[in-house]
């Protein structure tokens, strides 16, 4: 197990791992703290279709009625290409949506005007390791990065964000969040909803306090848990309400919140139809009751409301579902687990450790839809959208010893394979060949940690998005602690797992086994809990692709 590899041991595949890899590719030991703050220039030689400049300031804004709210605002600005690059919301602490086609060149300035160090990045994005925002790569108040790439990736539904070293919950909390849409020829010639019937929905939660002030608490039982908000707020707005036309929509979801997860379905029993996930369109659209979306992920919807009378309305709710053991996880494991789960979460417990009244796993609503006026419109939802090669076992370079990553957490730690996020620190299991498809196993105490761990260690069974940076990856399997069944029912039928994806969500019990592609870059890419709090305590490491 590697979690009881000894210290001499981890040692030993340190210098291993150093020695090999880093020493090659990268001329000193510390190359990644040498990185911070010293920016990047523009390439010569680099000719851009869009140029696009994105400017970080503190800002106050109106959220309510009072006081304007602080916050942390990206501003952006086409410098060259398509005025469609880029979409601003004035209105909202949200950044502005990248817009870009497959195929194009972009450059992207990046100025910092934060107090702070900040750097943005790409996330489901196949871009160089120097442009994928890699936390090395943070600038100073007054600094500029200047990225470049082209877009390889697929259309779909991307996003950016702050990454920026144990501070990346508190600055996406403050506002450093916004969507990045890529479309291509194959889903334009596709007969589905476009231009304003196109939405797309960053869904969050924020606490304000009596001053309209963002609250931001990070004491160790909230980090423990990830900060919960005690208000759901849609593109920067709470109470948010879409106003539709009575026709077929194409909703893009994306989770943005630090640490909740949601369960998505409509109030009035319409399924969830999905048409698109993290890396774009499905092969066919899927039908749910309901949809689970974790923090990092995003899914595609296509929903109808021809036939719907003006002023009728529906509404997007999360629905109840059993998350995770807080307090009772150690002792009841023997023999009283399902009880000491079902207790542990139910009640008021998230709520007294996250000081939200609106607990992980409770009911509330999300977001209404209200149909505010008729259209004529003859929407035929695609039964095919796409065509998506499946990945196969055999084709994997390591196809008999799957990469295995064990999430655990602990009093005051989350760790993966027992260890913590350092720069500079690649191990000699996180070195991957460029241009190989690698199987990885994201293990959450499947195969008998926690039950160990539970009893000695106190482990904690959370569950964890896994995000993975560079191209987008296919699920192999999920298998389940049957331990951990009874929680798990309330949330199985809501997982798509049959599109590209770049982040997917490992329950407490559950071993989740991927095929991830590592073509055309090498270099430092992040894997990590998109749990921002528990990535921000450590849960989080690099691979050094070479
Ligand atoms: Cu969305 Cu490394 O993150
Ligand atoms: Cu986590």
């Amino acid at each position: 197990m590697p979690h009881t590899i000894n210290i001499q041991r981890r040692r030993l595949l340190k210098f291993a791992g150093l020695t090999a890899a880093m020493a090659t590719v990268y001329p000193f030991l510390s190359y990644a703290q040498g990185m911070i703050g010293m920016g990047n220039q523009a390439a010569s030689d680099f000719e851009p279709d869009v140029e696009i400049e994105l400017t970080q300031e503190v800002v106050d804004i109106p959220i309510f009625r009072g006081p304007e709210t602080r916050v942390w605002k990206v501003f952006g600005k086409v410098l060259k290409g398509p005025e469609t690059a880029i979409v601003n919301h004035a209105e909202s602490y949200i950044a502005p949506t990248i817009q870009l086609q497959k195929g194009q060149r972009v450059r992207i300035i990046l100025k910092n005007n934060l107090p702070a160090q900040s750097i943005l990045h790409w996330h489901g994005m196949h871009v160089p390791s120097k442009m994928d925002g890699n936390p090395m790569y943070a600038i100073n108040q007054g600094q500029t990065f200047v990225y470049e790439f082209k877009v390889l990736n697929r259309a779909g539904f991307y996003w950016y964000h702050a990454h920026t070293h144990s501070v990346t919950a508190k600055q996406v909390y403050s506002g450093l969040a916004g969507l990045f849409i890529v479309s291509d020829e194959e889903e334009r010639a596709l007969d589905l909803p476009r231009g304003e019937y196109d939405v797309a929905l960053a869904i969050q939660d924020r606490t304000f306090d009596d001053q309209n002030q963002l609250y931001y608490n990070s004491h160790m039982m909230q980090r423990m848990q990830g900060f919960l908000g005690n208000q759901i707020v849609v593109n920067g707005q709470p109470d948010y309400v879409l106003p539709v036309a009575s026709r077929a929509y194409r909703l893009r979801l994306l989770n943005g919140s630090n640490s909740r997860i949601y369960k998505l379905a409509w109030d009035d029993g319409t399924p969830m139809t999905v048409i698109g996930v993290d890396g774009g369109l499905l092969e066919r659209p899927e039908r749910r009751a309901y949809v689970m979306l974790a923090p990092g992920e995003r899914r595609e919807i296509w929903v109808d409301f021809s036939g719907k009378k003006v002023g009728s309305e529906m509404t997007l709710r999360s629905l109840s579902f059993e998350a995770s053991m807080h307090g009772g996880m150690m002792g009841g494991m023997r023999g009283g687990m399902m009880g000491g789960m079902r207790g542990g979460m139910m009640g008021g417990r998230g709520m007294m450790m996250s000081g939200s009244d609106l607990p992980l796993g409770s009911d509330y609503a999300v977001l209404k839809v209200k149909v505010s006026r008729q259209a004529q419109a003859q929407d035929k939802l695609p039964e095919y959208l796409t065509t998506i090669k499946p990945l196969r076992l055999q084709d994997a370079a390591n196809a008999d010893t799957p990469r295995n990553i064990l999430l655990s957490m602990r009093h005051m730690s989350a760790l993966l394979n027992g260890r913590s996020y350092e720069m500079d620190d690649i191990r000699a299991d996180e070195i991957i060949p460029v241009n190989t498809l690698q199987v990885i196993a994201f293990d959450n105490g499947f195969s008998g940690g926690m039950g160990m761990g539970m009893g000695m260690g106190g482990m904690m069974a959370m569950p964890h998005p896994m995000h993975i940076h560079g191209e987008q990856f296919q699920v192999l399997k999920r298998e389940i602690d049957p331990r951990f069944k009874p929680a798990y029912e309330s949330v199985e039928a809501g997982f798509v797992d049959s599109g590209w994806k770049d982040t997917v969500l490992v329950m407490p019990g559950e071993k989740v086994t991927i095929l991830k592609p590592f073509n055309d870059y090498k270099g430092v890419f992040m894997y990590h809990c998109h749990n921002l709090e528990h990535e921000d305590m450590g849960m989080m490491r690099d691979f050094l692709v070479k």
